[in-house]
């Protein structure tokens, strides 16, 4: 199948709530902040604003990367990059692999110059180094595309599940640590939301991996979008599996203090960003509320990163910090029984 066909499904399947395993609570909800009734903060002077690929955000916040190709995936990357721009967040753009295969997609990944202010961060699987993609086609969507760091992803069930998939994964880890040594930008290794284990976490490091999207389960799930797309009875068993985004944060953080930990999977408000950042991730991202706010309008994304911003903002003030230094790595911010 033509991947802007699939671009395109994905993006109408993602629409169906039942795509989303957040949707009536996930891990994040089970974790709190430690409030304090006397924060002896003054909440108009909370400063969330903090550097990330070199640039600032107004809060530790970027959009996953999502999509591009098809005509709907133009105006998505569009109002995502205007309302990113607008709002001081980073903006990801989705697999670039289409740009690849037809250079006549230019126009729906090229939004450098509508995010000019922010990092952007483009996107593609690892597996298609094993299908053709090459150092040489990623650094060109660089140049071209003027990304700040180069995500690539990690889906092997995703792949497993699709009727078309790429599924030779042999010899990928290789193949990651040259491409780390050979770009200039970052790599930030990711997931689609089923987590970055502890296990991948010792390879990842070893090959030199830097900056690391745990993309956990509880958000999005890729196996019911698959199985919506193919076969629901061969993806059901898989929906369930995976590591929730929080316990990889509880894990990951302090066993691998080397690297810039990125909270991606299931965060769903302001407050999980500030979960994640106090739990040690730099930053914190999400995909599938903002593919549905872009669907509707650019006012509707601007408003959503606003309204996380002040939650984000809000939890801060509440647990008594006004500077984004004390809430990295401090875990005294929320609730001991949980730490
Ligand atoms: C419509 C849509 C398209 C996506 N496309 C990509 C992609 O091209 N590359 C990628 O690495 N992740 C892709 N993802 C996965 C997200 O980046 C993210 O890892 C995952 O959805 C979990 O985050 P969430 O629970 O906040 O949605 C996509 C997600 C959505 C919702």
């Amino acid at each position: 199948m033509n991947i802007n066909k699939r671009k395109k499904e994905h993006l109408e399947i993602v629409s169906q709530d039942a795509s989303d395993l957040s949707i009536g609570g996930n891990a994040f909800s089970s974790l709190k902040l430690n409030y304090m009734s006397l924060p002896e903060v003054d909440l108009s002077k909370v400063s969330s604003e903090t550097e990330f690929l070199g640039k600032t955000l107004s809060f530790p916040f970027y959009i996953s990367p999502m999509t591009g190709g098809a005509d709907e995936a133009k105006s998505v990357n569009e109002i995502l990059a205007v309302a990113a721009n607008q709002t001081g967040v980073g903006m990801g753009l989705g697999s670039m692999r289409a740009y690849l295969e037809d250079e006549s997609l230019f126009d729906t990944f090229n939004v450098r110059d509508l995010a000019a202010q922010v990092p952007l961060i483009g996107n593609i699987g690892l597996v298609q180094m094993n299908y053709g993609v090459s150092i040489d086609d990623i650094k060109r969507l660089i140049d071209l595309f003027g990304l700040d760091a180069m995500s690539v992803h990690l889906n092997p069930l995703q792949e497993a599940l699709q009727p078309e998939g790429d599924v030779s994964f042999v010899g990928l880890l290789d193949k990651l640590q040259s491409l780390i040594k050979a770009l200039d930008v970052p790599v930030i290794v990711k997931d689609v939301g089923m987590g970055i284990s502890s296990d991948v976490m010792s390879d990842l490091v070893e090959v030199g991996a830097e900056y690391v999207d745990v993309s956990g389960h509880g958000g999005t799930s890729w196996s019911y979008i698959e199985g919506q797309r193919g076969s629901m009875s061969l993806a059901d068993p898989f929906v369930e599996e995976g590591f929730n985004t929080v316990d990889l944060l509880f894990d990951n953080v302090l066993e691998f203090p080397e690297v810039s930990f990125i909270s991606g999977g299931g965060l769903r408000s302001g407050v999980d960003v500030f979960k994640s950042v106090a739990l040690g991730a730099v930053v914190g991202n999400s995909a599938r509320p903002f593919a549905l706010a872009a669907m509707k309008s650019l006012e509707d994304v601007v408003n959503l990163i606003e309204e996380w911003k002040k939650q984000f903002q809000i939890s801060m003030f509440v647990t008594g910090v006004s500077e984004i230094d004390s809430v990295v790595g401090n875990r005294s911010l929320l609730q001991k029984k949980n730490v």
